[in-house]
C-alpha cells in the first residue's frame, strides 16, 4: 500500500489521519490531523456531495447552478466505524471514508465499487492567486466509459480526452477543440452496465482527464476555489442524467412558436430584405416561425437602439410580419459601447454597473461597437436593471424572442479572447475575481435577459437564446453550439454537440445549420437539414459573407428536401412538445444517445451517429457526400422504416437506403406518433383533428401526447391535456387504452388513425365495449379511420 506520505510529489498536499467527525442531520464532517475537512452531505438516496476544505473552515455555500427546485430527502442514513475507514449507508450506497487519509470509495448495496479515490483529494497551493489549486483523482474502472461534459465537439464517450472548461470564443472551431462556448463540468461514468455521475460544481476554469494522461485514473481539478462535488447514482444513466437536471434546473415550456422552424443570418436588412425573406417563404409555402435581426439593426452595435436608416419603424415592421406569422427575434450582447450620448452607457455609469479592473477603472475591450465596458451581471442589481432596459423592445415594439451572444465574454484582439483575471465581480455578494466569474458570465447574462423579456411578454412565455452557458443555464435559454464552419466534419459535430448537450441538461440546443462560416454545397445544406429538423432547436444561420444560405438558394431540389424535411418537424410539432413537456417535468433529455436508450447493449457504447428523438424515433443522419445510404446501428428491438414502413429487428449494423431525400429514420415498434397538419407558421391553422400514426407491436408500448394553449401559463394551473395511449397488440387484435389528464380542451373533438404494420385483416372495431359498424368510421384499406378523442378503450379485432 502507497502511503500519502511517498505521494506528496510535485509541491501537492494530501489530508492525513481523521482525528474527529461531526454528524449533522443531513452531514457528516470528518477532520483530518493536517486541518483538512471532508463534509459529505446526503441530499437524496442516490446523490451525495463531498466538500472539502484545506484549513477547517468551508467557504460560504453559493451556488450559481444548483436550482432552488432540487429535490431534497433520503430514507437512510447510518454511519459505522470500523478498523481502517467509516462506512456511510443510504438506502442505495455505502460510502468508505479511509482514516488513514480521506480516501473515498462509493458502493453499490451488493459491495460492487461504483467510484473510488486514487490519490483523492489534493491540492496545491497558488501563491500568484491565493487559493489552492484543487484536485481529486480516481481509479477508472475496468472499461468505464465517460460522457456528458456540456458542448465538447469529440466523440460521444470521452475515454482517452482530456477536457477543459473555460468559456470562449471559438470562432470556426474544429473537431475536438476544446475549451468550447459553454462549461458543464459534468460527466457520466459507466462499467458493468452501471452509472453515476459527477458534477464539479466549481466555476474556475477547471479540467478533466479520462484516462488521458493515465491509462486507469480520471482526474477533474480547478484552478481555484473549493473541491466540491456531487455524486449523482444510477444505475441507468436516465437516472443520472435525471437526477442532475433535477438538481441545475429545468426550463418552463417554450411558446410552441419556438419549436418551429427559424431563419437567421448575418444580417438581414434593411426591412425590405427582411420582408423579402419572409415573403419568399410565404410564396414557397417553406413553413417559418422566426425572423433574426442580426447586430446590424442597432444604431452602431449600441445595444437597445434601432439603425432608423435600415428600420425606420421597427414597431410596424415587427406587427407586420407578426400578421403573416413571423416573430422577430433580435441579438443583444454584453459589450455597451462608450459613448457619452448613449443612454444604456450613462445609466450603467451613474449606477457603478460595469465590471472594473482590480485598481478601480472600467473593464474595457473591444467589441463589434469598438471599444466597449460590460456590466456585471453577477450582480443582482445588474441583472435587475438590465431586466428593465427590456421594455421597449418587448413590451412596445413587440419582438418575441432574444439572442444572447459574445457572453463568454468576447473581447476582440487580446491573447485569451477575454477578460484578464484581475477584473472584479460581485458574484452575488461574493466579491472576486474573474477566475471566478468568468464561467457563469454568459450564464448570468442570459438570465437577466430571461428576466426581462418573460417580465415584459407575460402572459405569454420567453424565449431567450445564449451562446456561453454553464451547468443551470437551461433554467432560463436555450442555446446554440457556436460559430460552426459549413463542413461535412461539421455536420459531424453538430450531431455530437447536441446529443451530449441533451445529456447534459441542456436539451434545447441547435447548431447553425448549413454551418455558420463559409459557404455549404446543396448537398450538404440539404443533409444538414435533415437533421437539424431532429435537434430540439432548429434554425438556420450563416455569416452571410460567402453566399446565401436561405431554402431557395440552392437549386431546386434542395428547396424542396428542405420543404420536406421541416414539414416532418411541423407535423411532429405535438410530438415535438411532448418531448418537451417531459424535459420540463422530469428532466428526461429530449435526445437519447444509443447508449442512454441501451446502456445494457455494449455495442451502444461508442456508437456516436445515431440518437433516438424523443422516445420513439431513431435518427441517423447521413454524414458524407454521394450517399445513397449508410451503414448503421439499430438498437435493440424491432424498428419500422419511416419510409417504407417495413420492420427491422434490431441489435446489428446494417445498410439503411437513405438517397439524398431521405435520411434512415425509424419509428419503435409500438409507438404512437401523434401528427399535425402541415403549417406554415405555428396557429396558422386550427387544428381539427390529430392524427395518430399507430405502430403494431405484439407486445406493449406506452405513447404520451401533451398539448395546451401553446402560449401562457395556464398549463401550471392544470389547463394542459395529457394523453397517455397504452397499446397491447396481440396476434390477432389490438388493443388501445387512453388515460387523460389535464382541464385543457384540445380544439379538435376526433382522431384520424392511421394502423402501420397490422398483421391481421380488421374484422370488428370496438370502441368502449360497443361495435361500430367498420363503414361509419371510414376504413380504407383497413388502415385508416376516424375516432372521437374521448374514447378509453379502442379494440381491433382481426379476422
Ligand atoms: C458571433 C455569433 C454569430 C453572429 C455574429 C455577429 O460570431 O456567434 O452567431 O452572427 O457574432 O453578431
Amino acid at each position: 500500500m502507497i502511503t500519502n506520505t511517498e505521494l506528496e510529489y510535485k509541491g501537492n498536499l494530501f489530508p492525513n489521519q481523521i482525528i474527529s467527525h461531526k454528524k449533522e442531520v443531513d452531514k457528516i464532517t470528518f477532520y483530518a490531523r493536517n486541518n483538512v475537512a471532508l463534509q459529505i452531505s446526503f441530499l437524496r438516496d442516490s446523490v451525495l456531495r463531498f466538500r472539502y476544505a484545506v484549513e477547517q473552515d468551508f467557504e460560504p455555500d453559493f451556488s450559481y447552478a444548483i436550482s432552488e427546485d432540487a429535490t431534497y430527502g433520503y430514507n437512510h442514513l447510518e454511519i459505522k466505524e470500523l478498523d481502517g475507514h467509516f462506512s456511510m449507508y443510504t438506502s442505495k450506497l455505502e460510502v468508505r471514508v479511509s482514516k488513514s487519509d480521506l480516501r473515498l470509495a462509493i458502493l453499490d448495496l451488493d459491495g460492487n465499487i461504483l467510484n473510488e479515490d486514487e490519490l483523492g483529494f489534493h491540492w496545491e497551493e497558488s501563491y500568484e492567486h491565493g487559493g489552492n489549486i484543487v484536485k481529486m483523482s480516481k481509479f477508472s474502472q475496468e472499461s468505464e466509459s465517460f460522457y456528458g461534459m456540456g458542448d465538447k465537439p469529440s466523440q460521444l464517450n470521452l475515454r482517452g480526452k482530456r477536457i477543459h472548461n473555460w468559456a470562449t470564443d471559438q470562432y470556426a472551431f474544429g473537431k475536438d477543440r476544446n475549451p468550447l462556448y459553454k462549461s458543464v463540468p459534468f460527466y457520466i461514468g459507466m462499467h458493468h452496465k452501471t452509472a453515476y455521475g459527477i458534477f464539479f460544481d466549481n466555476t474556475f476554469k477547471t479540467h478533466f482527464d479520462f484516462c488521458n494522461e493515465r491509462r486507469n485514473i480520471t482526474s477533474f481539478w480547478a484552478d481555484g476555489g473549493e473541491m466540491n462535488y456531487y455524486f449523482i447514482y444510477g444505475p441507468s444513466i436516465s437516472q443520472v442524467v435525471v437526477g442532475y437536471t433535477d438538481l441545475t434546473g429545468k426550463p418552463e415550456l417554450p411558446p410552441l412558436w419556438v419549436l418551429g422552424f427559424h431563419q437567421c443570418k448575418w444580417s438581414y436588412y434593411p426591412e425590405s430584405k427582411v420582408k423579402e425573406i419572409a415573403n419568399k417563404f410565404r410564396e414557397l409555402s417553406i413553413p417559418c416561425d422566426a425572423i433574426y435581426l442580426d447586430i446590424d439593426y442597432m444604431d452602431g452595435f449600441r445595444c437597445f437602439t434601432w439603425n432608423k436608416e435600415y428600420f425606420p419603424e421597427p414597431k410596424r415592421m415587427v406587427e407586420e410580419l407578426a400578421e403573416d406569422g413571423f416573430k422577430t427575434v433580435v441579438i443583444i450582447d454584453p459589450g455597451i459601447k462608450i459613448d457619452k450620448k448613449y443612454w444604456v452607457y450613462n445609466e450603467a455609469v451613474e449606477n457603478d454597473y460595469f465590471c472594473k479592473r482590480a485598481d478601480g477603472p472600467f473593464m474595457k475591450g473591444k467589441v463589434w461597437p469598438g471599444e466597449c465596458n460590460f456590466p456585471d451581471y453577477t450582480n443582482p442589481k445588474v441583472r435587475e436593471w438590465w431586466a428593465g432596459l427590456f421594455k421597449e423592445l418587448i413590451a412596445d415594439i413587440g419582438v418575441k424572442g432574444v439572442w444572447n451572444d459574445m457572453n463568454e465574454p468576447a473581447v476582440m484582439e487580446v491573447p485569451g479572447k477575454t477578460f484578464p483575471d484581475d477584473v472584479r465581480h460581485n458574484y452575488d455578494g461574493h466579491h472576486c475575481s474573474h477566475r471566478k466569474a468568468h464561467n457563469i458570465y454568459g450564464m448570468q447574462m442570459a438570465r437577466a435577459t430571461y428576466e426581462g423579456v418573460k417580465r415584459f411578454s407575460f402572459p405569454k412565455r420567453p424565449f431567450v437564446i445564449t451562446r456561453s452557458a454553464y451547468s443551470g443555464a437551461q433554467r432560463y435559454t436555450s442555446s446554440w453550439t457556436g460559430d460552426n464552419v459549413a463542413t461535412w466534419e461539421h455536420l459531424w459535430v453538430a450531431n455530437v454537440q447536441v446529443q451530449r448537450m441533451a445529456m447534459s441538461g441542456m436539451s434545447f440546443t441547435g447548431s447553425d445549420i448549413g454551418g455558420f462560416a463559409e459557404q455549404p454545397s446543396g448537398e450538404l445544406f440539404a443533409r444538414w437539414i435533415q437533421l437539424g429538423v431532429f435537434h430540439p432547436f432548429c434554425r438556420v444561420h450563416s455569416s452571410g459573407d460567402h453566399g446565401h444560405q436561405e431554402p431557395w438558394s440552392f437549386d431546386e431540389e434542395v428547396t424542396n428536401i428542405t420543404r420536406k424535411f421541416i414539414e416532418i418537424r411541423y407535423q411532429l410539432l405535438p410530438y415535438l412538445y411532448t418531448m418537451f413537456y417531459e424535459y420540463t417535468e422530469n428532466g428526461i433529455p429530449m435526445l437519447k444517445s444509443l447508449m442512454y436508450y441501451d446502456q445494457d447493449d455494449l455495442h451502444t457504447h461508442y456508437r456516436n451517429d445515431e440518437f433516438i428523438f424523443g422516445n420513439h424515433i431513431l435518427v441517423c443522419p447521413i454524414l458524407e457526400p454521394n450517399s445513397k445510404g449508410r451503414r448503421m446501428y439499430i438498437p435493440r428491438g424491432n424498428w419500422y422504416n419511416y419510409w417504407g414502413g417495413e420492420i427491422t429487428k434490431g441489435g446489428k449494423e446494417c445498410w439503411v437506403e437513405a438517397d439524398i431525400d431521405k435520411i434512415p429514420i425509424f419509428i419503435k415498434e409500438g409507438a404512437i406518433i401523434p401528427k399535425y397538419p402541415i403549417q406554415q407558421y405555428v396557429g396558422e391553422k386550427e387544428i381539427t383533428e390529430l392524427t395518430l400514426e399507430v405502430y403494431y407491436k405484439n407486445g406493449k408500448e406506452e405513447s404520451q401526447v401533451f398539448e395546451d394553449a401553446g402560449d401562457g401559463y395556464d398549463y401550471k394551473k392544470g389547463r394542459y391535456s395529457l394523453r397517455t395511449f397504452r397499446l397491447t397488440g396481440k396476434e390477432n387484435e389490438l388493443i388501445i387504452q387512453q388515460f387523460k389528464e389535464g382541464k385543457y380542451e384540445t380544439s379538435y373533438e376526433t382522431f384520424k388513425v392511421n394502423l402501420i404494420g397490422l398483421p391481421f385483416k380488421v374484422q370488428s372495431i370496438q370502441l368502449d365495449n360497443v361495435e361500430i359498424p367498420i363503414h361509419e368510421i371510414i376504413l380504407n384499406g383497413d388502415t385508416n379511420m376516424t375516432i372521437k378523442k374521448e374514447f378509453t378503450e379502442l379494440h381491433i379485432i382481426g379476422l
